[in-house]
């Protein structure tokens, strides 16, 4: 994968800003259906068994309206699946260019993964929707009864790989974004299968299955009984069927989801945790109990406005959990971030002065004494650290350190955090090399 990383173009503050707006508005057009699309075909499959088992007519018209909902047509899959996936790779390929991450690359093979599944998923629904229309033709003729029965062959392969193609999919999803979160992983990590064991990405994963069972029900509710007026002409005995096949799913799959948003906050990179981070989960997790309560209201009485109270109240929750997780990633990448937007800095003068216009940079002990003295100096410790004791580790480093002078980080619970002072790239480079040079030279 690595025409990838020749894609990737230098990027300045400004557009990892957007990218970072772009992987949000993203995964909130993605996650809800991709969620919706994984819970509707596991009930579809677990439905359409338990039917042609028991000969049950309500389960098997139940197992096509669940796919039926959420794929009503082909560029639907396209638009909120294949294209938003797509999309979130070449994000990441651009945010982590010059790192040693494989996140990339694993996403790359998810996107892959993902198209099969879609692909195998559209296919499930089309022979649905084949089969309702063969009913409507009567029994008897030969072929079609040898037609109907290649049917419900193709519907039961194309549901399972559907599936596991998905199943893969967005295993991979969240193993590369995970990845991606925690900078400290980026060069230890070389194969898919150490992320196949790690902590987080089976929160993230487990968290998501839950959550397509929640919005899998909740919509099957909502698009029943509640949009558009609800579906005209539902026989009582399947309406009853519907609810005692979704109400308790959508209470159980609920209720422990709280459990997961609070255990992937423990176990997020402490790097991207922000008042932002807990804020967005604190309010996905209220929009959840909110949901909770009306699909309990309607076990208790139904009502179809409880239906779409719960279904958009979900939507609400989902986009809090998905702006949770963009932030702390962007926290979590902030160093890589300011380190690249240093790179295009520095490209962009070195552009300029090839082209004859020239910067005045100004020298490093100049900048030392109208920008650092006040708080540094070399041997004592002022408002800062002395540079001798901090500057060692930076030995081998100097990208880190420039890094930190452009965008200074929290780093010693001991000192108030250091203010920015506002360096162009440039000056940056001949501070840094000045104090490197000056904290060593005997006085
Ligand atoms: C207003 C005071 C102030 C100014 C001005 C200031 N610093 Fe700092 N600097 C600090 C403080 C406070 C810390 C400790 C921050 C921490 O540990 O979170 C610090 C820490 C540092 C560190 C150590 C980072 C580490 O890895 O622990 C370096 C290097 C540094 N400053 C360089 C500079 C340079 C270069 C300048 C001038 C361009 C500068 N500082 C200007 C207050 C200042």
């Amino acid at each position: 994968m690595d025409f990838l990383k020749q894609l990737a173009l230098p990027q300045s503050a400004a557009q990892i800003e957007v990218l970072h707006f772009v992987m949000n508005f993203v995964q909130i057009l993605f996650l809800p259906f991709v969620s919706y699309l994984f819970g509707a075909l596991t009930l579809s499959l677990y439905y359409g068994r338990k039917g042609r088992k028991r000969n049950d007519i309500n389960a098997l018209h139940f197992a096509k309206d669940v796919i039926d909902h959420v794929l009503p047509n082909k560029s639907i899959l396209f638009l909120f699946g294949v294209v938003p996936y797509i999309t979130l790779v070449f994000a990441y390929a651009q945010l982590l260019q010059g790192s040693e991450s494989i996140s990339v690359s694993i996403l790359t093979w998810g996107a892959v993964f993902f198209m099969a599944g879609s692909a195998f998923a559209s296919s499930y629904n089309s022979a649905f929707k084949l089969s309702s229309v063969l009913e409507t033709i009567k029994q008897g003729n030969e072929e079609i009864s040898v037609f109907r029965t290649e049917l419900s062959e193709q519907k039961r392969t194309s549901g399972k790989y559907s599936l596991l193609f998905l199943f893969v999919g967005i295993f991979f999803l969240f193993a590369g974004t995970t990845l991606a979160s925690e900078p400290t992983q980026w060069s230890s990590v070389t194969t898919v299968v150490e992320l196949i064991f790690s902590a987080g990405v089976i929160v993230k994963f487990l968290q998501f299955v839950a959550l397509s069972l929640t919005i899998a029900t909740v919509g099957t509710l909502f698009f029943t009984f509640s949009w558009e007026g609800g579906k005209k002409n539902i026989a009582a005995e399947y309406a009853a069927f519907v609810k005692s096949a979704t109400l308790p799913t959508a209470l159980i799959s609920i209720l422990i989801q709280p459990l997961f948003v609070v255990l992937s906050v423990i176990v997020a990179p402490v790097a991207g945790l922000s008042g932002a981070v807990f804020v967005a989960s604190v309010v996905g997790i209220f929009f959840l109990f909110l949901t909770s309560h009306y699909v309990y209201a309607m076990m208790k009485s139904f009502e179809s406005k409880f239906a779409a109270l719960a279904f958009y109240v979900l939507i609400i929750s989902i986009v809090s959990v998905v702006i949770a997780d963009t932030n702390s990633f962007a926290g979590a990448t902030k160093k890589h971030s300011s380190f690249l937007a240093y790179q295009y800095d520095k490209h962009h003068e070195e552009l300029l002065a090839a082209m004859g216009i020239s910067l005045k940079v100004i020298s490093g002990e100049e900048i030392f004494s109208a920008k650092c003295s006040a708080c540094h100096e070399f041997g004592i410790k002022k408002v800062g650290p002395a540079y001798k004791d901090v500057l060692p580790k930076y030995e081998n480093d100097r990208a880190k350190l420039l890094s930190f002078v452009l965008n200074p980080q929290k780093m010693d619970p001991a000192f108030p955090p250091m203010p920015n002072q506002g360096l162009k790239p440039a000056e940056a480079d001949s501070i840094a090399a000045y104090i490197m040079r000056m904290y060593k030279a005997p006085k």
